[in-house]
């Protein structure tokens, strides 16, 4: 039975990876200090259906490198998904410091402790996963944008590929992007299965989303509770959205193709087909499912924001036979039914 450890295993994607592989009947282990507000809700939920010979949880620190290669070492896993993370980029800002410690130090330990722990030479060291962002990419001022109607739109590219050059925005692209090199450099270096994810907005059911990080899943919630909602910016700027399940999908043909994914970047996101504008497309949306929307104010535009960020999953296609197949329309009702069900 494969034995997996999911840092950051009781956020939004931790949680939902770790649903889709304990129905199938992996060993399971948690690593997570629940800093993140609601995550406490994703841990009770999967305990209530797994008890302890199938689910574990620790409650720890990726800053803490003794206790990280302490788990590593005595879990024998098969495969390590990386998740934990300082995820926002506004709190990034305010404290720099504890952003590059969990980012850029906690990933550094992290494959320290998968590095260093003694293994027979007959036993493949686990492959190990981890989640970077659209953000290592900069500002993409390189890209011509242009306005057509609601939303913004590249002028001559369907999407960003993996040969874009990294330009690393803000602290939070920063350690984030440290920490991206780091997993690719342990591939070379040391021959580490590694994997990166460079991801854009996922959203899903169990994302608590807050005005900081998960603004999809902020907007439905506040909508369901009529609080207001600020739209920094003209609420044109357009992402590709990507929902839960296909990305748990994603981590799972890229494990079981690891032996042409190790030491890889893939741009995972809903691409061109998944793209919303924020709000002059995704609010009638939200009408139309609700009945009403809530205040809305408009404030500037948030340094650094992208007018459009749109990923080209082209290569992921290619190596591992992926593709989205929720589209937008279908992700954004099962994520209201489930905050409906949460919230009310
Ligand atoms: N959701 C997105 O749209 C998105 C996009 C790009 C990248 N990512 C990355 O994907 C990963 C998962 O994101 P998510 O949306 O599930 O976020 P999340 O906040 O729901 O999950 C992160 C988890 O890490 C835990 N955590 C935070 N600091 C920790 C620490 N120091 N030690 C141990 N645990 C800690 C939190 O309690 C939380 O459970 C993150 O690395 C994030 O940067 C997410």
């Amino acid at each position: 039975m494969e034995r997996v450890l999911i840092t950051g295993g009781s956020g939004f994607v931790g949680s939902n990876l770790a649903a889709s592989l304990l129905a199938d009947g992996a060993i399971v282990t948690l690593y997570d200090n629940l800093s993140r507000v609601g995550t406490e809700h994703n841990l009770a939920w999967l305990q209530s259906s797994y008890d302890e010979t199938q689910l574990s949880y620790i409650n720890g620190d990726v800053r803490d490198a003794y206790l990280l290669a302490e788990v590593v070492r005595g879990g024998n896993y098969d495969t390590i998904f990386h998740f934990a993370a300082q995820v926002a980029v506004t709190t990034s800002l305010a404290d720099p410091r504890s952003d590059f410690e969990v980012n850029a130090g906690g990933t550094f330990n992290l494959l320290e402790a998968v590095r260093c722990a003694p293994r027979r030479r007959t036993d493949p060291p686990p492959a190990v996963f981890f989640t970077s962002t659209n953000k290592v990419y900069g500002a993409l001022e390189q890209l011509a944008v242009e306005q057509r109607g609601s939303r913004y739109a590249y002028r001559d590219c369907v999407g960003v590929d993996e040969s874009c050059p990294l330009n690393f925005h803000s602290p939070y692209g920063c350690s984030k992007g440290a920490a991206d090199q780091y997993v690719l450099d342990y591939a070379r270096i040391y021959d580490l299965p590694t994997v990166v994810f460079r991801m854009s907005c996922i959203y899903g059911t169990r994302q608590f989303g807050n005005e900081d990080q998960g603004w999809l899943a902020h907007f439905v919630i506040a909508t369901l509770q009529n609080c207001p909602i600020t739209i920094y910016g003209n609420g044109k700027q357009v992402r590709d959205v990507l929902f839960i399940d296909d990305l748990v999908r994603a981590f799972r043909l890229a494990r079981e193709n690891i032996n042409i994914t190790a030491g890889q970047v893939y741009n995972i996101g809903g691409g061109a087909a998944n793209a919303i504008a924020i709000w002059t497309e995704l609010g009638p949306l939200l009408h139309e499912l609700h009945g009403s929307l809530p205040p809305i104010t408009y404030d500037e535009w948030r340094p650094g924001d992208q007018p459009i960020y749109v990923s080209n999953s082209a290569k992921a296609a290619r190596d591992f036979g992926w593709q989205p197949t929720i589209g937008v329309r279908e992700g954004v009702s099962h994520l209201y039914d489930w905050a409906k069900g949460f919230f009310s």
